[in-house]
């Protein structure tokens, strides 16, 4: 993915909320957004989305100018959104329909269903699933359709603390399988350094990218007992304080 000069201003905002987003992202990677509230972190992820036309540059996937929202670069939104009264399968089923695939869906379905371990929830209707477990239903939705990029806007805060940690941990695993260039919108930064091989902070105000660095944490080592998560933790922290004062 390559983001070009994107700048952003809303038509009742005061200011440019975006100003000279340059990135290039290889296929593959895991970013984290960071940013406080306000730094314009759902806005950029909505334009890189497609859902909202920057008011300058371009951004590009595999080639493929975004204009507009497509299988190939999925949005997974805070709330799950699915259908309660469809079954889980049903629900996971809805983006391949959505994209006029007719045929090979249950196969497709159940591939994504074991990939996020409902399995055995399949036929269940998804109210009686936990609020981590509708969380999996719809990363399945969002998989079916084999998208190159997946766009997460804080999807698991809803979630507590262990069944936030679990998920982190499964969908950079799931990412990391699949080869899906994973961006993920956080303030978290301990959840950017447990799932994200680059941290990207976004300052409030200026709307500029203030630092751009690399998590280097192997698999074995992203998780919060870790040594080297502490370490890698304080330095995230650390730049993430400095650039707010700065
Ligand atoms: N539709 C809109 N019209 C006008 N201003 C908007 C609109 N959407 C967002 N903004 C403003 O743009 C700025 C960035 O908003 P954005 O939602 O991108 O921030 P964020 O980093 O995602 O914040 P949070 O962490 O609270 O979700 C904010 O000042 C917000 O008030
Ligand atoms: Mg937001």
């Amino acid at each position: 993915m390559i983001v070009s000069g994107v700048a952003h201003s809303y038509v009742a905002s005061d200011g440019p909320v975006l100003s000279g987003i340059d990135l290039t992202i290889r296929p593959g990677e895991v970013v984290a957004l960071i940013g406080r509230s306000g730094s314009g972190k759902s806005t950029l992820l909505h334009i890189l989305a497609g859902l909202i036309q920057p008011s300058e540059g371009a951004v590009r996937i595999g080639g493929t100018r975004v204009t507009k929202p497509s299988p190939r670069w999925i949005m997974m939104f805070q709330a799950p959104s699915l259908f309660p009264w469809m079954t889980v399968s049903q629900n996971a089923a809805l983006g391949l329909r959505y994209s006029g695939q007719s045929t090979g869906v249950e196969d497709r379905v159940a591939d994504v269903l074991s990939l996020v371990a409902l399995t055995e929830f399949a036929d269940r209707n998804v109210q009686d699933l936990s609020g981590g477990q509708q969380q999996r239903v719809a990363l399945a939705r969002s998989l079916a359709p084999s998208p190159e990029v997946l766009l997460l806007d804080e999807p698991f805060s809803a979630l507590d603390m262990f069944t936030r940690q679990a998920m982190q941990q499964d969908v950079r695993a799931i990412a990391k399988r699949l080869g899906l260039t994973l961006i993920l919108v956080t303030h978290d930064v301990s959840e950017a350094v447990l799932m994200a091989d680059r941290a990207v902070f976004l300052k409030s105000g200026a709307g500029i990218i203030a630092d751009d660095t690399t998590v280097d944490l192997a698999d074995a080592e992203r998780e919060l007992s870790s040594t080297a998560f502490k370490t890698e933790l304080g330095r995230l922290n650390a730049i993430y304080t400095t650039m707010q004062s700065s």
